[in-house]
């Protein structure tokens, strides 16, 4: 009788995204043969769960299913005779991790470990409390499976100064190589470039959506003096349409590119989702690690691995599996109770890219701005039904980037200090829910800059402002042993004033830009609303945007070094350049926690390329 009704299409789009987030809420995304049928949508939502039960043996055990452990288990057990164990924390995706306008929700499902950081003194003063919201991935994907699917490497100087610093090995010729091999690329002009490969996993495209705003930018962008670039390509400075990860419009995820299509075949690659591993099984007398423990479903089991252990749970759960197995440094783990190892700076530096959210611009146009009340039936069932440029593929709504040096650059001429985000909307493209809960903004933030906005369906656009080389450094330690607890996370965002002043800089630049004739002809302007909390300073001066920054502090979750990379004689350094554990046999860090610097880009492509190199560099040494 129900299955024979006919539903109207908000119905089932109701149903199905109730359904994805009630069942991820859960952890699990087990629907009925019914549930599907009646959806209509089987095919995007139906994998299977991944709980293959430990075996008491593996060759490698990955420890989470992120962009670097998915690339790493899916390339290690291409050799039949490697058994690999991959386990993941989180459950398995849904259909609204496949919507990429729907990115921010993702914030608030169980997908997201939903981190906060201590309060900040100088930062986040936006935020109850002062806590930024430092999301992280905690599904099979991890932080691809939902991230904003930018796809952006870094500057060939990042990489030949991780190899001066005695990580040989890592220059960007050498690296670039392993960037290319995960890439498959579809980027309309780019089509014979050296930088681009075209048979990866990976799937990267434009986005096929785009807004008259965007393109009204990359015009005003180039009459202000910013050239046209691949900023993947040979040089990063200018401006440019956004490259997604995205297939046909749809999240590409490390789970969906690597796992996904390989598992069936692979005999060899065991996965286990909604499991904790709760720390590394190690002999001490030769500091050997030979397995792992960890809980599933309410049991605890040991298992091991014959070649190695490798940690790929990110930049906040890899130092703290590290520190819970008595790796790191020896007063946190004296205060927690837990007996050293080996004591090594684990957790020690933390580097992030925080950013300014704003400013916001109005415009003369109209339908032009993301609004969520323009997800109309026809424009789902046209996504559901296979079209990739409808709104719903556009990534979070960021459609250009633009790469700049600023006036106080201290940099290579050839590096970008800051980066323009432009995005199509606000805090008003979603009514103040999904957005403004995952930044952990104050509701008087939406209330008194936003809310007008969305209620006249004004159109309008937004720029992040994102500084590449933050002076501020921060730090991550353990307050407790218990595994389920969260590390202690103090980034000390704009700690240094220099950082301030930078993003002041980007700021200025993209008022600059939308002075210019493109902009100009669409009646731009700055929305004038004053930040709550900065309403001793007159609007839009340079103290009001110093305030303005302090409060509306936006990081993009680009957190890396807290296990750094480094030759043995760097004090600071936890990995190897082979990223082996120092003073430790067996063991690994393959994710972003091992990049040593803060990189001139968002740190997802560079997590894969660290996933295929590290499998060349095992598989080097176990042949
Ligand atoms: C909201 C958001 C948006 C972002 N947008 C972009 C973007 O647009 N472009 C970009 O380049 N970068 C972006 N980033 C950053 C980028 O996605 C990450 O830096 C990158 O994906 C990290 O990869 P990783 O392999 O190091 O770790 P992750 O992908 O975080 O993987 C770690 C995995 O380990 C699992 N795990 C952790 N602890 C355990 C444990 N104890 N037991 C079992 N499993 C465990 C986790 O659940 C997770 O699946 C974004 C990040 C966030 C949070
Ligand atoms: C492209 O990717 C494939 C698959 O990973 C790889 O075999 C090939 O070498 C890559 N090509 C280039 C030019 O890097
Ligand atoms: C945009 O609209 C404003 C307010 O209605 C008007 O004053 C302005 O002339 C318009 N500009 C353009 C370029 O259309």
């Amino acid at each position: 009788m129900c299955s024979q009704q006919l539903r109207s299409l908000p119905q089932l789009l109701a149903m199905a995204l109730t359904l994805a987030v009630a069942t991820s809420a859960r952890g699990s995304t087990q629907y009925t043969a019914e549930q599907l049928r009646q959806l209509g949508i089987g095919n995007l939502v139906n994998l299977p769960l991944y709980t293959d039960l430990p075996r008491a043996k593996y060759e490698f055990i990955v420890v989470g299913a992120g962009a670097a452990g998915c690339t790493l288990a899916a390339r290690l057990s291409e050799n039949p005779k490697h058994s690999v164990y991959l386990i993941e924390a989180g459950g398995v995706e849904n259909l609204m991790h496949l919507l990429p306008v729907m990115a921010a929700s993702l914030q608030l499902t169980a997908s997201n470990w939903n981190y906060k950081s201590v309060p900040q003194r100088l930062s986040c003063r936006g935020m109850p409390n002062n806590e930024c919201a430092l999301p992280r991935g905690k599904v099979l994907g991890g932080t691809s499976s939902i991230n904003y699917m930018i796809y952006n490497r870094g500057n060939r100087n990042d990489f030949d100064t991780w190899a001066q610093r005695g990580n040989h090995g890592w220059t960007y010729a050498e690296v670039l190589p392993y960037f290319l091999r995960s890439e498959s690329a579809q980027l309309q002009g780019l089509e014979h470039s050296a930088y681009h490969n075209h048979s990866g996993p990976l799937s990267v495209e434009d986005v096929k959506f785009r807004t008259t705003l965007a393109h009204s930018y990359l015009r005003a962008a180039q009459e202000a003096g910013h050239r046209r670039t691949d900023y993947n390509g040979e040089s990063q400075l200018g401006v440019s349409y956004v490259q997604a990860t995205t297939l046909k419009g749809r999240r590409h995820s490390a789970f969906r590119a690597y796992i996904e299509p390989v598992r069936p075949h692979r005999k060899n690659l065991h996965i286990l989702t909604m499991a904790r591993v709760t720390r590394i099984l190690i002999d001490d007398a030769t500091k050997t690690a030979y397995g792992v423990e960890l809980r599933h479903a309410g049991i605890l089991y040991q298992v091991r691995a014959r070649k190695e252990v490798i940690l790929s749970a990110g930049a906040f759960n890899s130092p703290q599996l590290l520190m819970l197995s008595g790796i790191g440094p020896a007063d946190n783990l004296q205060a927690i109770g837990v007996p050293l190892v080996q004591a090594l700076p684990v957790g020690r530096l933390l580097y992030d890219h925080m950013c300014h959210f704003g400013p916001t611009f109005v415009t003369n146009t109209t339908g032009q701005t993301l609004f969520t009340a323009r997800l109309t039936p026809p424009v789902i069932k046209d996504f559901l039904l296979g079209r990739a440029d409808t709104m719903i593929s556009s990534i979070g709504g960021v459609e250009t980037l633009t790469f700049i040096k600023v006036p106080s650059a201290q940099t290579d001429a050839s590096q970008p200090d800051i980066e323009l985000i432009q995005v199509a909307g606000s805090l008003a493209s979603d009514e103040g829910t999904s957005l403004a809960r995952g930044a952990n903004f104050k509701p008087e933030i939406y209330n008194r800059m936003y809310e007008d906005l969305s209620r006249r369906q004004q159109d309008h656009f937004s720029f992040l402002i994102m500084q590449f080389k933050p002076q501020s450094v921060g730090r991550l330690w353990l307050h407790t042993r218990n595994p389920l607890e969260w590390p202690r996370i103090d980034p000390k965002y704009f700690k240094d004033t220099r950082d301030v002043e930078q993003l002041l800089e980007g700021i200025k630049e993209s008022i600059r830009i939308s002075k210019m004739p493109a902009l100009q002809a669409i009646g731009t302007r700055l929305l004038d609303r004053i930040v709550p909390g900065c309403e001793s300073y007159r609007f839009a001066s340079d103290d009001y945007w110093r305030c303005s920054i302090r409060t509306l502090s936006y990081t993009l979750h680009h957190q890396v070094a807290t296990c750094r990379m480094g030759p043995a004689s760097d004090p600071t350094a936890v990995v190897s350049p082979q990223l082996r554990v120092h003073g430790m046999r067996r063991l690994r860090v393959v994710d972003t926690s091992v990049i040593p610097l803060p990189p001139t880009a968002h740190t997802n492509a560079a997590a894969f390329m660290i996933g295929e190199k590290a499998a060349d560099l095992i598989r080097g040494e176990w042949s």
